[in-house]
Formats: C-alpha cells, structure tokens, sequence
C-alpha cells in the first residue's frame, strides 16, 4: 500500500499537533502520562506515513533497523535505573547529533554523483553537519561525565574561550567555502573542526552544572534533527526538531535561573565553580565543630505532634527508592493531624522533574508537594524539616560562601525549620563535591544511613505509638 504525498501532508500535520499536545501533557506531572500517549500516538502515525510514502526504496534495511533498534532501546529502556537516565539521554542525544552529520554526509556523495550539487543544499548540509557534530562530541562527554569514565571536574585553561570563539569563526569560514566551492576538503576540515568544537564547549563544565548541559544539549539535538529535516525536505522532522530546540532552549533557561547562571555562558561552555573553591573554605572551618547525630526516636519525638513538616527528598531517595516508605510515614503523620510538605528544588536528583516523578510513582497528591519558590517561606513556620537524600540543594553555602562553587544556586531555604533532620549513610558530599554548612547548624542532626530504611523505621517508630 502506498499513500499519496497529500495523504501523507496530512498525517505529518496530525503528528505534528499530536506532539504538540504530547509536550502540553508534560508541562505537569498530572498530565505527563496522557502527554506521553499523544507523543506515542503521533510516532506511529509519523513512521506509517513515511513508511507508506513512496520514497522508500527498500524495506529490507529499514526492518532490520528497526529490529535491531527495538530490541536494544527495549533491553536499555527495562534495565536502566532512573538515577542513570541523564547519562542515556546524554547517550541519546548523540545517536541525534551523529545521525544529522551521516545523513548529511550521505546526502553530499548521493548528489555528487548525480551531479545535483547547489550552493542553497551545500548551506543546509553546512548547518546540519555542524550541529550534529557538536551535539555528538558535547554529548558524548556529557556521558562520559556523568557515568564516571571520565573525571567531572571542569577541564579549564587560559584563553579557552578565545579559541572556541576562533575555531566558531573558522567553521563558518570552511562552510561558507564549502557552499560556494562544494569541496570535499572544506567539508571534511569543517565536519573534524565541529567534533573538536563540542568537546571543547562541555570539557570546562562541571559536574553541578551538568542539568544544564543536558537540557542545552536536548536543544542542540533538535536543531540537528531541524536541520537534517531541510536536508530530507521532510517537514515533520523540521517541526519536530523546531518543537525540541525550542523546548530544550527554554528548559535550559528555566534551570539556569533555578541555579542562577547566565544562559550565554552555557552557550559558550565553561561556566560555574571557581576553582579557588578547593580551597580552605568555611565549610573547612565548621568541620572543627563536630556534626550532631540523632536516632529515629529522637526525630520521631518531633515530628509526631508537630503541626508541619517539610520533607526534602533528593538523589539519596531515588538510589534508595525511598519514596514508598516516604509515603506509608506521610500518610501516619497526617492521620495524626501533621501537615507534611514535599519541598522540590528544581535540580534535586539527576535530570529534571526527578523528584516529581519518584513521588508521583508513589501516589503522593500534588498538592502535597511545592516547588522551591512556594515551599522556602514555608521553613520558618515548620517545626521539622526532614531531608531524605538530599545534600546540596539544602547547602547554605549557596547563599554566604562566595568561594564555594554553588554560590549564588538558590536553595531551600531548610536551615529556618525549628529542627532539621538530614538522613543519609556517611559525611561524603553530594554530586558537587562540596561540604554541606547545614549539617553544622546548632538546630541540625543527621540520621545515619540508607533513606529506605530509615523511613520505614520512621514509619514503623510512628505505627508503634511508643510515644
Ligand atoms: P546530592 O547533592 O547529590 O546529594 C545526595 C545525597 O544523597 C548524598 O549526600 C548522599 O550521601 C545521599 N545518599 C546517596 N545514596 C543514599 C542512600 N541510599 N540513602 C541515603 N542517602 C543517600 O543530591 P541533591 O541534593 O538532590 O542535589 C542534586 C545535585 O545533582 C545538584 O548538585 C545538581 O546540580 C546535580 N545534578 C542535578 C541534575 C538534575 S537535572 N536534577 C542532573 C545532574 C546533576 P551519602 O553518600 O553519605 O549517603
């Protein structure tokens, strides 16, 4: 069966709405599940019609593609923990990048030999290989980064944005070249430049920024996919790749005002810590004081008749899958008449909206949980604050220390609770490496050891009524 090019317009253009509403539904947790059928629904549709299209030349390839895709996406999709899915995004985004610059390349040779080049084409093929280069190299690091293989320190030198501003002006320079002459030479030269280009723009970032990166590189995704759909002439793909560039792009600003830093910054790479951060800093100093550590009694003791509790969960609560047990101690809480409160920041966890989907996974009502900016005037009424598994959204660092590399990242404000419970299995730091001042704060005491299980003791210190 084959379907007409009209047939085919029109089943592009419901896709399309379809992942228009497919990115309305995800805008909040309530929706996300219904957002994600309108998503699927319109894949389907886009693949039939372009299966169906006529343009196909032989079936054999594709099929074996998509087998091949299937089972690897569908082993990866049911093995990988949440906690790891910012690393196979990253791994994701460069399947996009690489994709772009192939089918760009391709598309060369394809019209080289039938002698079809023109100087319009050449541009559109500049602009595709250029993106997907640096969103496979950014994005390659970026894995690399986050899985552990390669250090997430940030890789700085003298004059490094100099020479990614140089090396930006000489691929444009080869590009131009290459539309006007269409050599070989020019693309090769250009296309090498790229690679080296998106592995300088994401080697100086660090680790606490890295959402940021992600979510960019999410964006630089779909401009590669963008431009590979004017390469194709395929208008789908350049509405999609539009819809994905923009989203990504303003994901990405929303997360840099979450951490207060600058956009452009990001653009150009390199950005964040300071480096005199390792240094003595006043986290070295509260080290001195000694840090309080308390049992579940003693924090139970405070939360059982208290009129509100906040609960900050993070990344320790999803390696522990804590949320469950989260859950069962809220529900025993509120049948005693507490308020409880989730606070979210915003980068808590490893990729955005973790949190809000660990707690929706747990059933807890939305109205339960609060976003930074509503929770943090919050704190100053309530009489715990319970952090489970979170370490540097809590640091108040962020907001006195000008030499820690997360000065200026807004936080929840937990400090102002009358008590803090911190729990979590050891003094190591989280994702930034920093030293937490909270947990020497004469109102703080952490409780040792693994989320899951101190929240069940919680709840099961609570069921007991020992007290
Ligand atoms: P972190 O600062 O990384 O702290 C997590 C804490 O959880 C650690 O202190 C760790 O201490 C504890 N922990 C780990 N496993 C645990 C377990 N089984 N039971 C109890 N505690 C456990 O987390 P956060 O506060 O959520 O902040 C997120 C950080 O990640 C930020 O720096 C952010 O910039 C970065 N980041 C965020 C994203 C996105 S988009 N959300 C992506 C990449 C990076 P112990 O080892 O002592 O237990």
């Amino acid at each position: 069966m084959e379907i007409s090019a009209n047939t085919q317009a029109i089943a592009y253009l419901i896709s399309a709405i379809l992942f228009i509403f497919a990115l309305k539904g995800l805008t909040s947790p309530a929706s996300a599940r219904t957002g994600n059928y309108y998503g699927m629904a319109g894949m389907l549709i886009a693949v039939l019609a372009t299966l169906l299209g006529g343009d196909v030349q032989s079936y054999g390839f594709i099929i074996a593609g998509v087998a091949a895709g299937a089972l690897i996406g569908g082993v990866l999709a049911a093995r990988v923990q949440m906690t790891a899915m910012p690393q196979l995004v990253a791994a994701l985004h460069s399947f996009v990048g690489m994709a772009a610059v192939l089918v760009a390349v391709a598309t060369y040779l394809n019209h080289a030999a039938l002698g079809t080049l023109n100087s319009l084409l050449m541009a559109e093929l500049s602009v595709g290989i250029v993106i997907g280069a640096i969103t496979f190299s950014g994005s390659v690091i970026a894995f690399g980064k986050l899985q552990g293989i390669i250090s997430g320190q940030p890789v700085k030198f003298k004059g490094q944005h100099l020479l990614n501003l140089l090396l930006a002006v000489v691929i444009i320079g080869f590009a131009v070249d290459f539309a006007m002459h269409e050599t070989l030479t020019s693309l090769i030269i250009m296309t090498i430049l790229a690679f080296l280009l998106g592995f300088l723009l994401i080697i100086p970032i660090g680790g606490a920024d890295m959402p940021v990166i992600i979510s960019m590189l999410n964006s630089y995704s779909g401009w590669a996919a963008a431009a590979t759909g004017f390469t194709l002439q395929n208008n789908l793909l350049i509405i999609v790749g539009a819809l994905v560039g923009f989203s990504g792009a303003i994901l990405s600003y929303i997360m840099c005002v979450a951490m207060n830093r600058s956009i452009l910054h990001v653009v150009f790479g390199g950005f964040g810590g300071d480096d005199a951060a390792a240094e003595v800093s006043a986290a070295g100093q509260a080290a001195e004081k000694g840090v309080k550590s308390a049992s579940v009694e003693d924090a139970i003791y405070w939360m059982e008749d208290a009129s509100k509790v906040i609960i900050v969960p993070g990344y320790g609560m999803a390696v522990a899958q804590a949320q469950h047990a989260l859950k069962d101690f809220m529900e025993l809480l509120e049948e005693r008449g507490v308020e409880v409160v989730f606070a979210i920041h915003p980068v808590a966890g490893r990729m955005p909206g973790h949190m809000n989907v660990l707690l929706a996974e747990a059933d807890i009502p939305y109205d339960n949980v609060k976003e930074m900016n509503d929770v943090n005037p919050e704190f100053a009424t309530a009489d715990v604050a319970l952090v489970v598994g979170a370490n540097d959204v809590t640091n108040p660092a962020a907001k006195t220390d000008k030499s820690s590399p997360i000065y200026g990242m807004p936080i929840l404000d937990v400090e102002k609770a009358q008590h803090v419970y911190v729990i979590k299995r050891s003094m190591r730091p989280g994702y930034s490496g920093v030293e937490n001042l909270l947990y020497y704060q004469d109102n703080c005491s952490l409780i040792f050891g693994d989320a899951k299980d101190v929240c069940e003791n919680l709840a099961n210190a609570l069921k007991g009524g020992a007290h």
